[in-house]
């Protein structure tokens, strides 16, 4: 403890407390170098966890394999300890504080034994930005500290810029003690899990598991389970939302940040490179998963990417669906889960037409392409630091964020929705962004739709009723607000084929979007929304043709009916919660669609 590398009274005392409970062999304060990650990663590789990749073709690489069971984020044991479970919602897992605290402590008492602890002090967002939040993660695992200094801002310069004000406590454990003299096993994790939220008193706890968000505890558990807490209380927006730039040939330039659910596609859409017909056109990425949004003195709203690196899906990242994403990849970065090939590379699901004849699979197996199995783990991941992303913003660490003109929404739906709609207001906006959702194979019951509020029904951090209200509240405070769109990329036919390109061709729906915030462009009303027609699209240098188009747009009156009813049954059980703005644009919308033919189709 002598050697702690700060004079924070209560960080310390705190480090000091956590060790006596937790009884590590080592306390290790993380400085962020460069020596300390290569130290950290070699010593991974010496503990089998790390297989370090081909020099030449992966330099500074390193693959993991997870422990089978320990593959993603464990909603089911995700909680939210406020003081009462209705502060938390009918959507969260709640847990009374008290005693959940004493569960904790009654796991990681001795947790740490024959460990090291890891004292990570972190920064998500820019350092000494006005909008970062400091956090420092106590973890017995060197993946996640290798993990936390390319996804945050993290070590010595964290705590110069701290001094002694206060930080976001977060202890994680792999929950894997080690008695005298047993040897470790690559990837330690426990059967019993928890990953554990107090908003009231801002703080983190974590046990059981190494994966991900379960343990990167500055990401989606502060920077948006407990940043969603902060930003309801001060006036701001934690969301699980991409930020990219779109410039025009003119050179005008506008930011959006967009909501999609897990793995649907906010990698893909952050970093999209627009198709041959948009010469001139720029995207740039500000961030991939999380955006800050917080109204200046102008009452401009203005998005930070509070996250260092990228955290993202490998399978079906190719050189068609995401190019920059596999630029990105080129080095220094970690796979987790992935298939190993036989000249020491990587490969998953859909990165090349063709399986290479043998690899490793993401069990430590050998595999071939007959063998009937994955060779990568659907939920694979890579992590990359943020500055390699070759489309990457210049104004990317702005510490005063970037405008933002539109936010769009959009899940995975097959049957029901347009490609992409504007609002008819902010309001009706907040009731398309919390009736969005995607939809569920054939048995389930109901429309099949399983909701996914602003993409964020495992992230919010209270009542998401209180928090649809707080998008209201915010947007009445705002002299311009920005549009907000849902969009559609997985609209299927009868044949069960996706209709839509999508990928680069979302460039089209990205241009409508902005030219509409601009006022540059035109839309009709369909049931839904503001939809443009099909020459209000730029289509040129596509084969998508208009009736491919309209047949896209088409409403069937009963199904649609159907879904404002579902909706219905789902906002009831937010009781008083549920604002009555958001259920009286579901009885707007059901009432429009009284006056609508049986089939709704686009009329020219
Ligand atoms: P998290 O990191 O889990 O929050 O997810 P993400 O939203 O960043 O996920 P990602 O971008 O990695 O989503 C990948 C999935 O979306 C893959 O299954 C892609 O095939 C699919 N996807 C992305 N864009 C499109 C598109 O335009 N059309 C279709 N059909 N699929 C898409
Ligand atoms: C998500 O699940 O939305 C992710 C991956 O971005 S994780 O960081 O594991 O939560
Ligand atoms: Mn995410």
């Amino acid at each position: 403890m002598s050697k702690a590398p700060t004079k924070n009274a209560k960080l310390i005392a705190w480090v000091e407390e956590v060790a006596k409970l937790t009884t590590p062999d080592r306390i290790y304060w993380c400085d962020g170098s460069q020596e300390e990650y290569d130290r950290l990663c070699q010593e991974l590789v010496d503990g089998g966890t790390f297989t370090r990749l081909n020099d030449k073709k992966r330099p500074n690489s390193f693959l993991a394999r997870s422990n089978p069971s320990d593959v993603a984020r464990v909603e089911s044991r995700t909680f939210i300890c406020a003081k009462t479970k209705e502060e938390a919602g009918p959507t969260n897992n709640w847990a009374d504080p008290t005693e959940m605290r004493s569960t904790m402590m009654g796991l990681f008492k001795g947790c740490m034994k024959g460990r090291t602890m890891y004292v990570i002090p972190f920064s998500m967002g820019p350092l000494g930005s006005k909008i970062a939040q400091i956090g420092v993660e106590l973890s017995d695992s060197a993946y996640v500290a290798v993990h936390m200094r390319i996804m945050t801002r993290m070590g010595t310069k964290v705590l110069d810029v701290l001094g002694n004000a206060d930080f976001v406590p977060c202890i994680h454990s792999v929950g894997a003690p080690l008695e005298a003299g047993q040897k470790d096993v690559a990837w330690p994790c426990n059967d019993t899990k928890y990953i554990v939220h107090f908003p009231d008193t801002r703080e983190i706890m974590s046990y059981g598991s190494g994966y991900g968000g379960n343990a990167l505890l500055g990401k989606k558990c502060l920077a948006l389970r407990i940043a969603s807490v902060m930003a309801r209380d001060e006036g701001w927006l934690a969301e699980h939302m991409l930020i990219l730039g779109v410039k025009n040939p003119k050179g005008e330039k506008s930011y959006v940040a967009a909501a999609f659910p897990s793995a649907c596609g906010k990698t893909n859409f952050a970093m999209i490179i627009p198709p041959k017909a948009y010469a001139g056109w720029e995207i740039t990425t500000i961030g991939d998963d999380i955006a800050w949004v917080k109204p200046n003195a102008d009452g401009e709203l203005r998005a930070i990417n509070p996250e260092n690196g990228l955290f993202g899906v490998a399978p079906g990242t190719n050189e068609v669906s995401n190019p920059n994403a596999l630029r990105t990849l080129h080095a220094n970065c970690i796979f987790t889960n992935v298939a190993l090939t036989d000249d020491g590379d990587v490969w998953w699901e859909g990165m090349t037409d063709e399986a290479p004849a043998h690899l490793i699979d993401w069990t430590g197996k050998d595999w071939t392409p007959d063998c009937g199995r994955p060779a990568a783990h659907p939920n694979s991941r890579f992590t990359a630091p943020a500055s390699q992303v070759p489309s990457i913003d210049p104004d990317w660490e702005n510490p005063a964020g970037v405008p933002i003109s539109a936010f769009i929404v959009g899940g995975r739906v097959a049957t029901a929705f347009p490609l992409v709609m504007q609002s008819f207001s902010w309001s009706h906006g907040v009731y398309l962004a919390a009736t969005m959702g995607s939809e569920q194979t054939a048995a389930a019951e109901g429309t099949g739709m399983r909701r996914d509020p602003f993409a964020m029904l495992p992230f919010c951090g209270y009542n998401m009723g209180d928090y649809w209200a707080h998008w209201l509240h915010m947007g009445r405070n705002l002299p311009k607000a920005p549009g907000i769109f849902r969009v559609n990329w997985f609209r299927k036919d009868e044949n069960g084929k996706f209709m839509w390109p999508g990928y680069g061709e979302n460039m089209r729906a990205l241009e409508w979007i902005v030219g509409r915030v601009k006022g540059e462009a035109d839309a009709v009303e369909c049931p839904y929304g503001l939809v443009p027609r099909y020459a209000d699209l730029n289509m040129k240098g596509i084969d998508f043709s208009k009736a491919k188009y309209d047949a896209i747009l088409k409403v069937t009156k009963t199904k649609a009916l159907a879904e404002a009813e579902d909706q219905g049954k789902y906002f009831a059980q937010f009781g008083s919660h549920l604002p009555k703005e958001v259920e009286l644009e579901r009885q707007l919308f059901a009432a429009r669609l009284e006056r609508t033919p049986d089939v709704w189709e686009l009329k020219d």
